[in-house]
């Protein structure tokens, strides 16, 4: 081996020892929450420290940065910030999705929002909040295909899924999933918008993606957003990572995105003791929603 080389691996090594033994202190903790709440709207609570140490040292490893000093400093480095930035945040964000994941608030959309929608006739805006690989906005959007169709379509819909992440958003525009994903949906709309793919696994029909969209939308930017006039907003599994004064800021903001009539959808126990002057609470089990009353 020449002495070059072998001075490389010396120096890859250290890196690589730097990253596994990486320690970060209350104050040093503090100090990346702060960082990365500022800078990019991603909340670490401080019961999650370990996770922030294991993505810290994945990025770490990963750009070969020996100690969180050098880190630090490439996330300034105005030649890669953008980049490292983005996929920091997509080492700090958990992205565990499914089709069809919460069965009650899908009923609920179906018994209760669908049939004063279709009544009402004109234009449905549906938004997936933090839709990570589009698992829950194409639900949403079989949902209200399947139900316009049995009776009698007259709605125009269109389903708009939003999240931080640009390699899950990547994914949800491509639309493609591995079969064992495919168990989720049920079969009525399994026959209907799914379709195989050569891989083995399966796309989502035309007639859905083109009702589809799907845009980078950071939580904290919502006001300034032109997400408004919704009449459906699902919002689940997100809160959860907040704590509840940062929850009662997204709820908040949510519940002004809605028009007259307009329903917020969250995950059953994401918010407890909420109340906001122009939302009343539907009632259905298992579940919690909101509905806007003027
Ligand atoms: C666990 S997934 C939930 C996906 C889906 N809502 C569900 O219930 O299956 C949480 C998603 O929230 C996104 N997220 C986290 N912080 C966010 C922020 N500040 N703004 C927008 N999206 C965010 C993550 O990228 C991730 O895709």
């Amino acid at each position: 081996m020449s002495a070059l080389a072998g001075q490389a691996d010396a120096r890859s090594a250290a890196r690589q020892a730097a990253g596994r033994a990486l320690h970060i202190d209350d104050r040093q903790f503090a100090r990346w929450a702060e960082l990365l709440e500022g800078r990019a709207g991603v909340f670490i609570a401080p019961e999650r420290k370990s996770f922030l140490v294991s993505g810290l040292r994945a990025r770490m490893r990963e750009t070969g940065c020996a100690d969180l000093g050098e880190y630090y400093r490439l996330l300034q480095s105005p030649a890669r910030q953008a980049r490292e930035w983005s996929l920091l945040i997509d080492t700090l964000t958990v992205h565990e999705t499914c089709f069809f994941r919460h069965a009650s608030s899908m009923r609920l959309i179906e018994e209760q929002v669908l049939p004063a929608a279709v009544a009402r006739g004109g234009v449905f805006r549906a938004w997936s909040v933090a839709c990570s690989t589009g698992e829950e906005a194409y639900s949403l959007a079989m949902l209200i295909d399947a139900f316009c169709e049995r009776h009698g379509g007259g709605l125009n819909y269109g389903v708009t899924g939003t999240d931080i992440s640009l390699p899950a958003l990547r994914q949800a525009r491509e639309a493609r999933y591995p079969q064992r994903r495919l168990k989720d949906i049920p079969a009525v709309y399994r026959e209907r918008y799914c379709l195989p793919l050569d891989d083995g696994g399966f796309g989502i029909s035309e007639v859905l993606r083109k009702r589809v969209c799907f845009a980078q939308l950071n939580l904290r930017d919502v006001d300034a957003s032109p997400m408004k006039d919704m009449d459906l907003v699902f919002c689940q599994n997100l809160l959860i990572y907040y704590d509840r004064e940062r929850r009662l800021e997204i709820v908040n903001g949510l519940s002004e995105c809605l028009g007259p009539g307009g329903v917020l959808v969250l995950g059953p126990g994401e918010l407890l003791n909420w109340k906001h002057p122009q939302m009343e609470k539907v009632r259905y089990q298992d579940t919690l929603a909101y509905r806007r009353t003027d």
